[in-house]
């Protein structure tokens, strides 16, 4: 006797049958402390119609639920995709084929990636942005959400029970037996969203303000939104929404993030006294020594940051390889409206805090005073200037956020 898993009920005729990854601990560089889900829906009715599918090797699970809701999965008569990441499409061909369904849409570009994916010859038909189609007496809505985060990426609404399907949107990465917002702790659907946020959806954020407008102007009622990753949203439409417009809007607060590696505790020591300046003057800062720290940990400190301000030793003329993992995933991430620092202590060649300063640069951080280097082991008058330094960055803070 196999595993079986069990749906669950959204509303009356929508069903959540996807699955539950409980160990998954790296998603393409974002550290998943605490796992995810992939999410697929069933919607019932005079026709059945399957929205996404999962990663390949949960495909079973997903028969399984999808079983327990309506016996035989070869009813399903349709199936959409809204995103053809591989944590959602994975499964599709394997259910194409087992299912037989008349047709499988998907976005234009959803189309093309999907063949990409796949081959020619899995058949999708390219569903136009705005169109609206009657599936057996359920009407679906489809609307592009381009580069959020993938080019094929689209939204489909469901008006009969006001249920968006939002793809990546407003999803987040956590294994939960949970399926809805307010079965959780608001700490911890506040923590991995904005971590999501942070490591997803950053470098989308006008995508992200254009795509809102395009949800309000649409002037659809949501009772419910339904992301592909995570809890489903039923309690805290509104919240979400509004957590969105201002993480994308990127504005400076008086918090700062201070992140660095060392090698024997000298740019650490560095660190903590820049700190202790940052806090004297009124900013709230988290210091993220990289190890114990991820570089994902320091994206979601980031976002909720005016002040960004990274220290390294220098190595063999060069900054820490750990230094330059992070500041090459966050570049990535294009975050806004920072203003920031390099710092770190050297032997005798020390250019680890220019490299570290031009790469800042390059992210329009503004920067705050010159570098800050430090021979060997700080003094108590090098630690006082790295004090200062927080001191400085501090005042600035409150400058741009007045
Ligand atoms: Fe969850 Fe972009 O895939």
């Amino acid at each position: 006797m196999g595993e079986t898993f069990e749906a669950a009920k959204v509303t009356d005729s929508v069903h959540w049958v996807g699955a539950i990854d409980w160990n998954v601990r790296n998603v393409h560089g974002y550290q998943t402390a605490r796992g995810t889900t992939y999410n697929a829906y069933l919607i019932t009715g005079e026709k059945t119609i399957l929205i996404d599918t999962v990663k390949a090797p949960f495909a079973g699970e997903m028969f399984s639920r999808i079983r327990s809701v309506m016996g035989d999965p070869a009813a399903i008569d349709y199936i959409i995709s809204n995103h053809s990441e591989m944590d959602h499409s994975g499964a599709l061909r394997k259910t194409v084929e087992a299912v037989a369904p008349e047709k499988v849409f998907a976005s234009k570009m959803g189309a093309r990636a999907l063949a990409e994916h796949f081959g020619e010859d899995l058949e999708v038909e390219a569903v136009e942005d705005g169109r609206t189609l009657e599936l057996g007496g359920a009407g679906l809505t489809f609307r592009e959400t381009r580069m959020l985060h993938w080019p094929d990426s689209m939204v489909t609404y469901y008006a009969n029970d006001r249920v968006l399907f939002s793809q990546d949107g407003f999803g987040m990465h956590l294994a939960s037996s949970e399926r809805f917002d307010d079965e959780l702790p608001d700490w911890l659907l506040e923590r991995e969203e904005v971590k999501y946020f942070a490591n997803i959806l950053l470098p989308y954020s006008k995508v992200v303000k254009r795509v809102l407008k395009t949800i309000a102007d649409m002037g659809i009622a949501i009772d419910v939104i339904a992301p592909d990753h995570g809890p489903i949203f039923r309690s805290k439409v509104d919240w979400i929404i509004s957590r969105y417009v201002e993480w994308a809007e990127q504005k400076p607060t008086r918090r700062a993030v201070v992140a660095y590696d060392t090698m024997w505790e000298s740019t650490h020591k560095m660190a903590r006294a820049i700190a202790e300046g940052l806090a004297e003057g009124g900013t709230q800062v988290r210091v993220r020594r990289l190890g114990p720290s991820h570089r994902s940990d320091v994206a979601t400190d980031m976002l909720e940051s005016g002040a960004l301000i990274v220290g390294s030793p220098t190595i063999n003329n060069q900054m820490f390889p750990t230094v330059a993992d992070m500041l090459t995933y966050i570049r990535g991430l294009k975050p806004r409206n920072l203003i920031g620092a390099a710092f770190g202590s050297y032997g005798w060649s020390g250019e680890a805090p220019e490299q570290v300063a031009e790469i800042l640069r390059s992210m329009e951080v503004e920067l705050v005073g010159e570098p800050l280097k430090v021979e060997y082991v700080p003094t108590a008058a090098d630690l006082e200037r790295c004090r200062k330094l927080g001191l400085e960055i501090a005042a600035r803070l409150v400058e741009i956020t007045a």
